[in-house]
């Protein structure tokens, strides 16, 4: 058995495989409920094999969204049709997470293949939130530098949105906190320029991030239940956020309870100078895994079984998350198992494909 296909126990949630599949945004849903596409993209991909289904960042709040067409989860509408599609991908044996999100100063955009521009008035445009009044980029809108009622709002609103995420039957709630998203916003000295309790210091900073966990764990059943938090580990940008705040606030995050950190980099300023390569955020993962003692997940242009397997095996990551090469094929659990010679369970309606 190769280690890629070793079952992983994480906070009581049991996975089979280290295979992760990414939070991706399909802008499909309709005010935020989603529906038929979601089942059978999800439904596909634990059909293929998935250990562990990260659904795409879904707000937390109307104004939370990226766009008016992401997924939603802060009603019962939204739990409603949450609830067969996490149902039907569990009896395929995978487990399921969900990224709640909140846009922050890069909410109020339309559809990426419109080219993701913000929205214009008369568009349904909406007042963007940010720890600090500075907009994402030229052409973007002035976030409200958020005052105590706002954040208090937020974090009630991630509460909500994990309690609802329970009752859908969700195994694991991962708490988006990396691409340039709000809480991203307030970890970032590049977006926070706050005087006050969130603003200044590390500890400071992250105190949005680290109250929204509390909040989550507080109110319901999913103090049982594992918290994921995906971060930017690196903003790209010199005076940004940077691996050894990374490791700092990894350690922070696991004082509080959570189970694994997905370690993600970019997204808070276009002008960021990125190296983008296969793996290229592996070792920042490792060097959180290792000094921080906690468990992660290892992403970025990860599309061969060997390269997964490998990861896993030198101790670099504990779960792979594989985007892009999800989508291109739902099945690449199941190839990646034929390719490395291990012997995995098939969907019984499959079996007489399998080679
Ligand atoms: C279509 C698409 C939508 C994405 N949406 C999200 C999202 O909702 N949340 C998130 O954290 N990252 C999102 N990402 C980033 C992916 O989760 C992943 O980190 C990135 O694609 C790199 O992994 P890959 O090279 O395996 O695709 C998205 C990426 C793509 C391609």
């Amino acid at each position: 058995m190769r280690r890629l296909f070793e079952p992983l126990e994480i906070g009581g949630v049991k996975i089979k495989n280290r295979i992760m599949m990414a939070p991706m945004c399909m802008y499909s849903a309709e005010d935020g409920v989603v529906g038929a596409f979601h089942m059978a993209h999800l439904g596909a991909r634990a059909v293929g094999g998935t250990g562990l289904i990260i659904v795409e960042a879904t707000g937390v709040s109307q104004e939370g969204r990226i766009s008016p067409y992401d997924a939603g989860i802060w009603n019962e509408k939204h739990v409603e049709a949450f609830k067969p599609i996490v149902e039907f991908c569990k009896s395929c044996g995978s487990a399921m997470g969900i990224q709640l999100a909140h846009a922050g100063r890069k909410a109020s955009v339309n559809l990426p293949w419109l080219r993701e521009e913000p929205l214009k008035r008369g568009e349904g445009a909406w007042q963007t939130l940010g720890p600090s009044p500075i907009p994402f980029d030229v052409g973007y809108p002035v976030p409200k530098e958020m005052d105590n009622g706002d954040i208090e709002k937020v974090i009630r609103d991630f509460a909500v949105g994990a309690m609802n995420a329970d009752k859908a039957g969700f195994d694991v709630i991962e708490i988006h906190a990396a691409h340039g998203y709000l809480i991203n916003e307030f970890l970032s000295p590049i977006s926070n320029k706050r005087k006050d309790k969130y603003g200044g210091t590390l500890n400071n900073r992250a105190r949005l991030l680290l109250e929204v966990i509390d909040a989550v764990k507080r109110g319901n059943r999913l103090r049982n239940k594992p918290i994921f938090v995906r971060i930017s580990v690196v903003d790209w940008i010199d005076g940004g956020f940077d691996i050894k705040s990374a490791v700092i606030l990894a350690k922070m995050l696991k004082e509080s309870g959570v189970s694994l950190i997905d370690c993600s980099s970019g997204g808070i300023a276009q002008d960021a100078k990125m190296d983008v390569y296969p793996g290229y955020q592996l070792g920042f993962a490792k060097e959180i895994r290792e000094k921080a003692d906690i468990a992660v997940s290892g992403v970025g242009l990860i599309t061969e079984p060997e390269f997964a397997d490998f990861i896993i095996n030198s101790g670099i990551a504990d779960m792979v998350v594989i985007g892009r090469e999800l989508i291109r094929d739902p099945h690449w659990p199941l190839h990646a198992a034929q390719k490395l010679g291990t012997d995995i369970e098939w969907p019984k309606r499959y079996l007489r494909a399998k080679l």
